[in-house]
């Protein structure tokens, strides 16, 4: 049973429609995708990663169903207002912060924070004094033959994470500063296709966890982060380059299902100690396997020999996880003739607003039709800009 809104929530919600981009997350569909990552988890303590979607309605429905939640700073707060989670639900986990996005974020009562320095480590102890610290790992690359750096669309590893050789200076920092680092944690990277860069981040995380007991620190908790790839009913490629007759991407490597991951994942994690309380950061896993962008083709026109359709949604106000190859599916809801290859933009004037490759979409699409695009509904709201004055995608959780 497909996880994402089904037509008659898409056809009220287009009948509904003001002008500008849809996101429509299915409420009960991101609850079965909770309840599948769990069970294919065993024992993990779920904080959802806001920056995906901070929608309250959303935040609520997953409170209520036990949920946690990660945030990246102090902005997210506001969010959360009437959300029935504890303080000791909330984690930071963007590593590196400015003390006072560390400050005010403890102030509100998070005490949980990533650190993946020596520096870090001190500053968040000053901003904190009293706060606990998740050491931040880089996950080991593996041998990755997919398309995708590191095996993630979306990859993180240049920029986060700490080397098992820093590990010495940064628990001593910690020591030296009354910080507690009460565990570790990693991302593999976003929308990852490579199941065995969690199990690798496993073995890193078991072998920083015995450093950091030895160097007299409470080291028992370990976060996967998050980075699993959403469901899209088996048909997850990167942006189409290329598609066959139906209209399904061909060029890239099939996403794992969160089973798949899990599969490999357990026999990793029984070799932890077995006091290791098991976190999971997802965010895209739960909102773009559950939802859906809908954005109306705003043009059609020829242009040097090829078709071009302009969208209303383009790369600068929800679809810039297209720029890095965050696989979409796009389906036209209306619009008739034979399935021809399109190129896409978006609304702005900028010659950087176009979707890599080529799409297979009905001849006779035109301006007004609406087109759905599966993948795409994790990050779209909060990654827009409103640049051009074109306005981002307006969320709505149904169902
Ligand atoms: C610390 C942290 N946790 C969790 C997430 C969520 O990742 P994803 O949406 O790939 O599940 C992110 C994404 O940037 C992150 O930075």
């Amino acid at each position: 049973m497909p996880l994402r809104p089904g037509a008659e929530s898409v056809a009220r919600a287009i009948a509904q429609a003001g002008p500008g981009p849809l996101v429509l997350i299915s409420r009960s569909g991101a609850l079965r995708a909770l309840a599948r990552l769990r069970e294919a988890l065993p024992g993990a303590s779920v904080h959802y990663a806001m920056k995906a979607c901070g929608e309250q309605p959303l935040l609520l429905a997953l409170a209520q169903a036990g949920c946690g939640f990660e945030l990246a700073s102090a902005g997210e707060l506001p969010a959360l207002a009437g959300v029935p989670v504890a303080a000791d639900r909330l984690l930071c986990g963007n590593p590196v912060r400015a003390s006072a996005q560390t400050a005010a974020l403890y102030a509100a009562g998070v005490e949980l924070f990533a650190a993946d320095s020596p520096e870090e480590v001190v500053r968040t102890a000053q901003a904190a004094p009293g706060a606990r610290l998740l050491l931040r790992l880089a996950v080991p690359l593996g041998d990755v033959a997919s398309g995708c750096a590191a095996g993630a669309w979306w990859p993180m590893r240049d920029t986060f994470g700490a080397t098992p050789e820093a590990l010495p200076a940064i628990a001593a920092a910690a020591t030296r500063h009354g910080a507690d680092i009460v565990g570790v944690c990693f991302h593999v990277g976003s929308h990852c296709t490579d199941p065995q860069a969690w199990v690798r981040g496993v073995a890193a995380a078991d072998d920083a966890l015995r450093t950091l007991r030895v160097a007299g620190h409470p080291a028992q908790v370990l976060s996967l982060g998050g980075g699993f790839p959403p469901e899209l009913d088996g048909n997850c490629g990167p942006v189409v380059a290329t598609a066959d007759a139906a209209g399904t991407a061909t060029n890239g490597p099939q996403a794992p299902s969160i089973e798949g991951i899990g599969a490999a994942l357990v026999p990793a994690l029984a070799q932890l100690p077995p006091d290791v309380q098991l976190l999971a950061e997802p965010g895209r896993y739960l909102v773009a396997s559950a939802g859906v962008l809908l954005t109306r083709v705003t043009a059609a026109r020829t242009h040097r020999g090829a078709r071009w359709l302009q969208l209303e949604c383009g790369l600068h106000n929800g679809l810039i996880e297209s720029s890095r190859g965050i696989p979409y599916r796009i389906r036209a809801l209306r619009g008739s003739g034979a399935r021809v290859a399109w190129r896409i933009a978006g609304p702005s004037c900028d010659g950087a607003d176009v979707l890599p490759g080529e799409w297979l979409l009905p001849a006779g699409i035109n301006e007004g039709d609406w087109l759905a695009i599966d993948g795409a509904a994790a990050y779209a709201q909060s990654r827009a800009s409103a640049f051009n004055g074109l306005a981002g995608p307006v969320t709505r959780i149904v169902d």
